[in-house]
Protein backbone atom coordinates (compact mmCIF):
# COMPACT_ATOMS: atom_id res chain seq x y z
CA UNK A 1 0.00 0.00 0.00
CA UNK A 2 1.41 3.58 -0.82
CA UNK A 3 2.16 5.83 2.25
CA UNK A 4 -0.79 7.72 3.76
CA UNK A 5 -0.99 11.72 3.44
CA UNK A 6 -0.28 11.45 7.41
CA UNK A 7 -0.78 9.70 10.65
CA UNK A 8 -3.42 10.91 13.05
CA UNK A 9 -2.47 10.57 16.66
CA UNK A 10 -5.98 10.11 18.86
CA UNK A 11 -9.29 10.44 18.80
CA UNK A 12 -10.31 14.47 19.55
CA UNK A 13 -13.52 14.50 19.55
CA UNK A 14 -17.41 13.29 18.54
CA UNK A 15 -19.88 16.20 16.67
CA UNK A 16 -23.52 15.66 17.09
CA UNK A 17 -26.58 17.41 16.75
CA UNK A 18 -29.56 17.41 18.58
CA UNK A 19 -32.84 19.47 18.58
CA UNK A 20 -32.71 20.44 22.72
CA UNK A 21 -29.31 21.21 23.87
CA UNK A 22 -30.32 21.49 27.40
CA UNK A 23 -31.62 18.03 27.47
CA UNK A 24 -28.52 17.04 25.94
CA UNK A 25 -26.61 18.44 28.24
CA UNK A 26 -28.80 16.84 31.06
CA UNK A 27 -27.89 13.19 29.75
CA UNK A 28 -24.16 13.91 29.03
CA UNK A 29 -23.34 15.83 32.66
CA UNK A 30 -25.49 12.07 33.90
CA UNK A 31 -23.41 10.40 31.87
CA UNK A 32 -19.98 11.64 33.53
CA UNK A 33 -18.90 14.36 30.90
CA UNK A 34 -18.62 18.25 32.18
CA UNK A 35 -19.56 21.49 30.58
CA UNK A 36 -17.06 23.50 29.29
CA UNK A 37 -19.00 26.15 27.05
CA UNK A 38 -22.54 26.42 26.35
CA UNK A 39 -24.13 28.93 23.71
CA UNK A 40 -27.82 28.99 22.04
CA UNK A 41 -26.40 26.79 18.89
CA UNK A 42 -23.87 24.77 20.61
CA UNK A 43 -22.71 22.43 23.64
CA UNK A 44 -18.95 21.27 24.80
CA UNK A 45 -17.83 18.95 26.85
CA UNK A 46 -14.96 17.52 28.88
CA UNK A 47 -13.78 14.63 31.18
CA UNK A 48 -11.69 14.74 33.90
CA UNK A 49 -8.48 14.18 31.63
CA UNK A 50 -6.20 17.06 29.69
CA UNK A 51 -8.41 17.40 26.42
CA UNK A 52 -10.57 20.12 26.97
CA UNK A 53 -13.15 18.79 24.63
CA UNK A 54 -13.47 15.65 24.39
CA UNK A 55 -17.88 16.04 22.61
CA UNK A 56 -19.48 18.45 20.92
CA UNK A 57 -23.54 18.85 20.21
CA UNK A 58 -24.88 21.38 17.81
CA UNK A 59 -27.83 22.58 18.05
CA UNK A 60 -30.73 21.55 15.50
CA UNK A 61 -32.04 18.05 13.43
CA UNK A 62 -30.63 14.88 15.45
CA UNK A 63 -27.54 13.46 13.56
CA UNK A 64 -24.29 12.30 13.94
CA UNK A 65 -22.25 14.77 12.05
CA UNK A 66 -18.33 13.21 12.41
CA UNK A 67 -15.84 13.65 14.91
CA UNK A 68 -12.21 14.91 15.03
CA UNK A 69 -8.98 13.51 15.18
CA UNK A 70 -5.77 14.93 16.55
CA UNK A 71 -2.39 15.01 14.14
CA UNK A 72 1.21 15.30 15.47
CA UNK A 73 1.93 18.54 14.15
CA UNK A 74 0.79 21.64 11.52
CA UNK A 75 2.54 20.57 8.92
CA UNK A 76 0.61 17.37 8.91
CA UNK A 77 -2.38 19.22 8.28
CA UNK A 78 -0.64 21.37 5.81
CA UNK A 79 0.06 17.95 4.19
CA UNK A 80 -3.66 16.92 4.54
CA UNK A 81 -5.09 20.36 2.93
CA UNK A 82 -3.37 19.77 -0.17
CA UNK A 83 -5.59 16.63 -0.51
CA UNK A 84 -8.69 17.36 -3.50
CA UNK A 85 -11.23 16.52 -0.42
CA UNK A 86 -10.02 18.65 2.12
CA UNK A 87 -10.66 22.20 3.40
CA UNK A 88 -7.57 24.70 3.78
CA UNK A 89 -6.13 24.78 7.40
CA UNK A 90 -8.19 27.17 9.60
CA UNK A 91 -8.24 28.47 12.95
CA UNK A 92 -11.35 26.18 15.42
CA UNK A 93 -13.51 29.15 16.60
CA UNK A 94 -14.30 26.71 19.30
CA UNK A 95 -13.34 26.02 22.60
CA UNK A 96 -10.07 24.57 22.86
CA UNK A 97 -8.73 26.34 19.82
CA UNK A 98 -5.91 25.71 17.78
CA UNK A 99 -6.31 24.99 13.88
CA UNK A 100 -8.02 22.09 12.08
CA UNK A 101 -8.62 20.59 8.10
CA UNK A 102 -12.11 19.68 7.41
CA UNK A 103 -12.22 16.52 5.32
CA UNK A 104 -15.67 14.45 3.85
CA UNK A 105 -15.36 10.51 3.89
CA UNK A 106 -16.78 8.22 1.74
CA UNK A 107 -20.23 8.64 3.60
CA UNK A 108 -20.66 12.30 4.30
CA UNK A 109 -18.97 11.99 7.82
CA UNK A 110 -17.37 15.49 8.30
CA UNK A 111 -13.76 14.73 9.80
CA UNK A 112 -12.08 16.94 11.42
CA UNK A 113 -8.41 16.83 12.00
CA UNK A 114 -7.14 19.43 14.71
CA UNK A 115 -4.09 20.82 16.10
CA UNK A 116 -3.81 22.53 19.44
CA UNK A 117 -1.10 24.06 21.33
CA UNK A 118 -3.08 24.84 24.63
CA UNK A 119 -2.43 22.59 27.09
CA UNK A 120 -4.88 22.30 30.25
CA UNK A 121 -4.93 20.89 33.33
CA UNK A 122 -6.50 17.25 34.04
CA UNK A 123 -9.57 17.70 36.82
CA UNK A 124 -8.37 14.52 38.55
CA UNK A 125 -5.86 12.05 38.57
CA UNK A 126 -6.17 8.31 39.04
CA UNK A 127 -4.11 7.69 41.42
CA UNK A 128 -6.78 4.69 43.24
CA UNK A 129 -4.58 2.25 45.08
CA UNK A 130 -5.76 -1.62 44.16
CA UNK A 131 -5.40 -5.12 45.23
CA UNK A 132 -6.12 -6.75 42.39
CA UNK A 133 -4.22 -9.51 40.34
CA UNK A 134 -0.62 -9.62 41.58
CA UNK A 135 -0.79 -6.37 42.77
CA UNK A 136 -1.66 -5.26 46.58
CA UNK A 137 -1.32 -1.54 46.37
CA UNK A 138 -4.20 -0.83 48.94
CA UNK A 139 -2.56 -0.94 52.46
CA UNK A 140 -4.71 -0.21 55.27
CA UNK A 141 -7.29 1.63 53.24
CA UNK A 142 -10.83 1.17 52.24
CA UNK A 143 -13.00 1.85 48.89
CA UNK A 144 -15.82 3.63 49.12
CA UNK A 145 -17.75 4.55 46.10
CA UNK A 146 -19.95 8.03 46.43
CA UNK A 147 -22.86 7.86 44.46
CA UNK A 148 -22.44 10.36 41.30
CA UNK A 149 -22.00 9.81 37.15
CA UNK A 150 -18.96 7.69 36.09
CA UNK A 151 -16.11 9.56 35.87
CA UNK A 152 -15.25 9.95 32.49
CA UNK A 153 -11.71 10.47 31.79
CA UNK A 154 -11.44 10.88 27.71
CA UNK A 155 -12.62 10.16 24.88
CA UNK A 156 -11.76 6.62 23.49
CA UNK A 157 -13.24 5.47 19.81
CA UNK A 158 -15.89 6.35 17.69
CA UNK A 159 -17.70 3.62 15.40
CA UNK A 160 -19.49 4.44 12.33
CA UNK A 161 -21.35 2.55 10.27
CA UNK A 162 -20.69 2.78 6.73
CA UNK A 163 -21.78 1.65 3.28
CA UNK A 164 -18.81 0.01 1.63
CA UNK A 165 -16.28 -1.03 4.16
CA UNK A 166 -12.90 -1.58 1.60
CA UNK A 167 -13.84 1.93 0.16
CA UNK A 168 -14.15 3.16 4.16
CA UNK A 169 -10.96 1.52 4.86
CA UNK A 170 -9.08 2.59 1.99
CA UNK A 171 -10.22 6.25 2.71
CA UNK A 172 -9.39 6.47 6.44
CA UNK A 173 -6.32 4.23 5.72
CA UNK A 174 -4.89 6.94 2.84
CA UNK A 175 -5.59 10.14 4.80
CA UNK A 176 -5.48 9.77 8.63
CA UNK A 177 -2.58 6.62 8.27
CA UNK A 178 -5.17 4.50 10.70
CA UNK A 179 -4.18 0.57 10.62
CA UNK A 180 -6.23 -1.81 11.08
CA UNK A 181 -6.11 -4.77 14.65
CA UNK A 182 -8.85 -7.14 13.91
CA UNK A 183 -11.67 -7.31 12.07
CA UNK A 184 -14.80 -9.57 12.00
CA UNK A 185 -16.08 -11.48 8.96
CA UNK A 186 -17.89 -14.50 7.13
CA UNK A 187 -16.04 -16.00 4.00
CA UNK A 188 -14.62 -13.70 2.18
CA UNK A 189 -17.58 -11.22 3.31
CA UNK A 190 -15.57 -8.33 6.07
CA UNK A 191 -18.18 -6.84 8.06
CA UNK A 192 -15.96 -4.23 10.73
CA UNK A 193 -12.38 -3.25 11.63
CA UNK A 194 -11.42 -2.30 14.33
CA UNK A 195 -8.77 -0.25 13.50
CA UNK A 196 -6.03 1.75 15.90
CA UNK A 197 -3.48 4.57 15.43
CA UNK A 198 -0.17 3.87 13.77
CA UNK A 199 2.15 4.80 15.95
CA UNK A 200 4.69 2.18 15.58
CA UNK A 201 6.28 0.11 18.29
CA UNK A 202 4.43 2.70 21.16
CA UNK A 203 1.60 1.40 22.40
CA UNK A 204 -2.03 2.53 21.96
CA UNK A 205 -5.88 2.10 22.54
CA UNK A 206 -6.75 -1.82 20.40
CA UNK A 207 -9.26 0.64 18.52
CA UNK A 208 -9.64 4.23 17.99
CA UNK A 209 -12.27 3.97 14.97
CA UNK A 210 -14.54 1.07 14.58
CA UNK A 211 -15.66 0.86 11.15
CA UNK A 212 -19.13 -1.52 10.42
CA UNK A 213 -20.61 -2.32 7.58
CA UNK A 214 -23.67 -3.83 9.29
CA UNK A 215 -26.77 -1.84 7.98
CA UNK A 216 -27.91 -1.14 4.73
CA UNK A 217 -27.40 2.91 5.79
CA UNK A 218 -24.17 4.72 6.64
CA UNK A 219 -24.65 6.35 9.83
CA UNK A 220 -23.39 6.57 13.52
CA UNK A 221 -22.97 3.43 15.50
CA UNK A 222 -21.27 4.44 18.56
CA UNK A 223 -18.83 6.47 20.98
CA UNK A 224 -17.13 5.49 23.52
CA UNK A 225 -15.64 7.07 26.80
CA UNK A 226 -12.81 5.62 29.23
CA UNK A 227 -13.77 6.17 32.53
CA UNK A 228 -11.53 5.83 35.57
CA UNK A 229 -12.57 2.29 37.08
CA UNK A 230 -14.28 -0.57 36.89
CA UNK A 231 -16.30 1.06 39.80
CA UNK A 232 -17.51 3.62 38.06
CA UNK A 233 -19.11 0.96 35.12
CA UNK A 234 -21.05 -0.02 37.74
CA UNK A 235 -21.87 3.29 39.41
CA UNK A 236 -22.49 5.08 36.32
CA UNK A 237 -25.11 2.37 35.54
CA UNK A 238 -26.94 2.69 38.43
CA UNK A 239 -26.72 6.13 38.28
CA UNK A 240 -28.37 6.43 34.21
CA UNK A 241 -30.85 4.07 35.59
CA UNK A 242 -31.52 6.22 38.17
CA UNK A 243 -32.74 9.21 35.93
CA UNK A 244 -34.67 7.02 33.44
CA UNK A 245 -32.15 6.76 30.78
CA UNK A 246 -32.29 3.75 27.76
CA UNK A 247 -30.22 1.39 28.51
CA UNK A 248 -28.57 -0.49 25.32
CA UNK A 249 -26.63 -3.35 25.98
CA UNK A 250 -23.74 -4.30 29.15
CA UNK A 251 -22.38 -4.51 31.17
CA UNK A 252 -19.86 -6.68 29.67
CA UNK A 253 -16.30 -7.80 28.95
CA UNK A 254 -16.00 -7.26 24.67
CA UNK A 255 -13.88 -10.04 23.19
CA UNK A 256 -12.33 -7.62 20.37
CA UNK A 257 -10.62 -4.84 23.14
CA UNK A 258 -11.06 -6.77 25.75
CA UNK A 259 -12.76 -3.50 27.51
CA UNK A 260 -15.33 -3.98 30.11
CA UNK A 261 -18.29 -1.94 28.53
CA UNK A 262 -21.94 -0.38 29.43
CA UNK A 263 -23.62 0.99 26.52
CA UNK A 264 -26.65 3.94 27.06
CA UNK A 265 -28.80 5.82 24.92
CA UNK A 266 -29.01 9.64 24.93
CA UNK A 267 -32.80 11.21 24.49
CA UNK A 268 -32.41 11.05 20.59
CA UNK A 269 -31.29 7.30 20.52
CA UNK A 270 -27.67 7.71 19.56
CA UNK A 271 -25.21 5.30 21.94
CA UNK A 272 -22.36 6.30 24.04
CA UNK A 273 -20.36 3.90 25.60
CA UNK A 274 -18.31 3.73 29.14
CA UNK A 275 -15.38 1.45 28.68
CA UNK A 276 -11.99 0.56 31.19
CA UNK A 277 -9.32 -2.00 31.24
CA UNK A 278 -9.20 -2.48 27.49
CA UNK A 279 -6.12 -3.16 25.10
CA UNK A 280 -3.46 -1.56 24.04
CA UNK A 281 -1.54 -2.49 20.99
CA UNK A 282 1.49 -1.82 18.86
CA UNK A 283 2.79 -2.68 15.74
CA UNK A 284 3.81 -5.88 16.65
CA UNK A 285 -0.03 -7.16 17.03
CA UNK A 286 -1.23 -9.19 14.02
CA UNK A 287 -4.50 -8.12 11.97
CA UNK A 288 -6.57 -10.90 12.00
CA UNK A 289 -10.50 -12.14 10.70
CA UNK A 290 -12.09 -13.52 12.93
CA UNK A 291 -15.95 -15.05 12.86
CA UNK A 292 -19.09 -13.06 14.38
CA UNK A 293 -18.99 -15.82 17.05
CA UNK A 294 -15.79 -14.20 18.31
CA UNK A 295 -15.96 -10.49 16.44
CA UNK A 296 -19.50 -9.36 18.40
CA UNK A 297 -19.29 -11.37 21.01
CA UNK A 298 -19.51 -10.73 25.01
CA UNK A 299 -16.42 -13.15 26.68
CA UNK A 300 -19.26 -12.41 30.09
CA UNK A 301 -22.26 -10.10 30.20
CA UNK A 302 -25.42 -9.74 27.90
CA UNK A 303 -24.81 -10.81 24.38
CA UNK A 304 -25.06 -8.37 21.49
CA UNK A 305 -28.98 -6.91 21.48
CA UNK A 306 -30.16 -6.69 17.65
CA UNK A 307 -30.32 -3.21 17.70
CA UNK A 308 -26.94 -2.23 18.49
CA UNK A 309 -25.32 -0.18 16.65
CA UNK A 310 -28.26 1.40 15.07
CA UNK A 311 -29.58 4.33 16.37
CA UNK A 312 -33.47 4.12 17.61
CA UNK A 313 -35.64 5.84 19.38
CA UNK A 314 -37.87 3.23 21.28
FE1 LIG B 1 -17.07 0.41 21.70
Amino acid sequence: MNAPIMKAREVAYTRLRVPDLDRMEAFLNDFGLTTVEKNDHALFLRGAGPDYVVHVVEKGEAAFLGFALYANSESDLEALSASPDASDVAAIDEPGGGKRVILTDPDGFQIEVIHRTQTHAPLLQNTDPVNFGGRQERHGDTVRCPRQPARVKRLGHVGINVANLSRSWDWYYRHLGIVRSDGVGVGDKDFAYFCRFDRGEEFTDHHSVLLAQTFDEPGFNHCSFEVVDINDIYVGNEHLEAQGYKHSWGIGRHTLGSQIFDYWRDPWGMIHEHFVDGDIMNAEHEFQIHGPDVGAASQWGPQMPSDFGRTVTD
